[in-house]
């Protein structure tokens, strides 16, 4: 029969099948790693292994370096056991404050051009699904073996129908030649999720929220936002869309309408490549231009590397303690 092997976290062991990655096998089974990427570029789920043998693609160093790899630390999205292996206990289990990564099936309920080169999905679930607000889920790309990232825009209350945003790659295995090519409303989709660590935890402390998205970065905010607002309607935030030009907006309407519903809400789309009405430039520019500190707010950005990072230090430059500005990056898969 199939190989297994057990790897040891701790107090629980779990097994892991062959050919699964031990990051995916920890998930399902309870044990909770810090992840985000789950493509071996970002090195959030470093773990050490203090037992036992892995195979792995080879990763740059600037994921992992050469001192981590003879410390035994390896990326656990990338690495499958090769014998029974024990990791160094993790810091968390899966609970309230983490979901069990599972199987997702579901059925297009609805596909809608919102924007040049962007659609809005929405995906009917079979059974609900449990993640938290900013978590993403991998949809298999038919016929390929293949899976990519998509955030979810919805909030975790509605946890049956599942919300979308997707911009076009040219070329795209998943968008130009799947999503925007043959998709249809009916058709059947499988994912897993939920995956990340870019989340909203119900509970986080109380203070005013600095959003900014880079294109269809803007769905895992939509998430967060309307879950912050959902617990607490007067709460401060603050949304700032980046897109290149007035074309590629989307969701303009909803985010007007969350302003005047929340006295507390503001939205400033911006471009980056054409002069209009509205705001110009950068995101983070323009946050800047807003803000004389930001020592008293959390931050969360998404969008490409790039954008998420230039976020990043606008952000710090108006002191925003590090530990509250957490990031999301829409790193191309390898
Ligand atoms: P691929 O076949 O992967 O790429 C085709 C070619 O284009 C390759 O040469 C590739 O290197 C290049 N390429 C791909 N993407 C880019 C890029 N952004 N900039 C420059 N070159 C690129 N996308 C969304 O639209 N909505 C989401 O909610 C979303 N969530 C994500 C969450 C996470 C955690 C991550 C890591 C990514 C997310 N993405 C999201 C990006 C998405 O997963 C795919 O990478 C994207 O849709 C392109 O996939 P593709 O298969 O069409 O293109
Ligand atoms: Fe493993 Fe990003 S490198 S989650």
């Amino acid at each position: 029969g199939p190989t297994t092997f057990r790897i040891d976290a701790g107090n629980t062991s779990v097994t892991c099948g062959d050919g699964q990655r031990v990051l995916d096998a920890l998930l399902r089974q309870g044990v909770w790693i810090p992840n985000s990427c789950n493509q071996g570029t970002c090195g959030t789920c470093k773990v050490r292994v203090i037992d036992g043998m892995v195979t792995a693609p080879p990763a740059p160093d600037s994921v992992l370096s050469d001192a981590e790899q003879q410390q035994g630390y390896v990326l656990s999205c990338q690495s499958t056991p090769i014998t029974d292996i024990a990791v160094e206990p993790p810091a968390a289990e899966c609970g309230e404050r983490h979901h069990l990564l599972r199987d997702v099936a579901g059925t297009v309920g609805s596909i809608t051009a919102v924007a040049d080169d962007t659609v809005s999905i929405t995906v009917s679930l079979d059974e609900p699904f449990e993640f938290t607000a900013g978590q993403y889920v991998e949809l298999s790309i038919p016929g390929t073996g293949q899976t990519r990232p998509y955030s979810m825009a919805n909030p975790p209350s509605e946890s049956d129908t599942l919300e979308f945003h997707v911009r076009r790659q040219p070329d795209g295995l998943a968008t130009d030649r799947w999503i925007f090519d043959s998709l249809t409303v009916g058709a059947a989709v499988s994912m897993t999720g939920p995956w990340g660590d870019f989340c909203h935890q119900p509970g986080e402390p109380d203070v005013g929220l600095i959003l900014l998205a880079g294109g269809t970065g803007l769905a895992p905010l939509k998430s967060i936002a309307r879950a912050v607002l959902d617990a607490d309607p007067d709460r401060e935030i603050h949304v700032y869309h980046g897109v290149r030009t007035e074309a590629e907006l989307y969701d303009v309407d909803f985010w007007r309408a969350l302003e005047t519903e929340h006295p507390n809400v503001r939205y400033t789309p911006c471009l980056s490549r054409e002069e209009w009405s509205g705001r110009t430039g950068y995101v983070g520019d323009a946050m800047m231009a807003d803000f004389d500190s930001c020592r008293n707010h959390s931050a969360y950005l998404c969008g490409p590397p790039a954008m998420v990072e230039a976020g990043v230090r606008a952000l710090k430059r108006r002191r925003m303690p590090p530990r509250r500005i957490k990031r999301e990056k829409y790193t191309p898969a390898a």
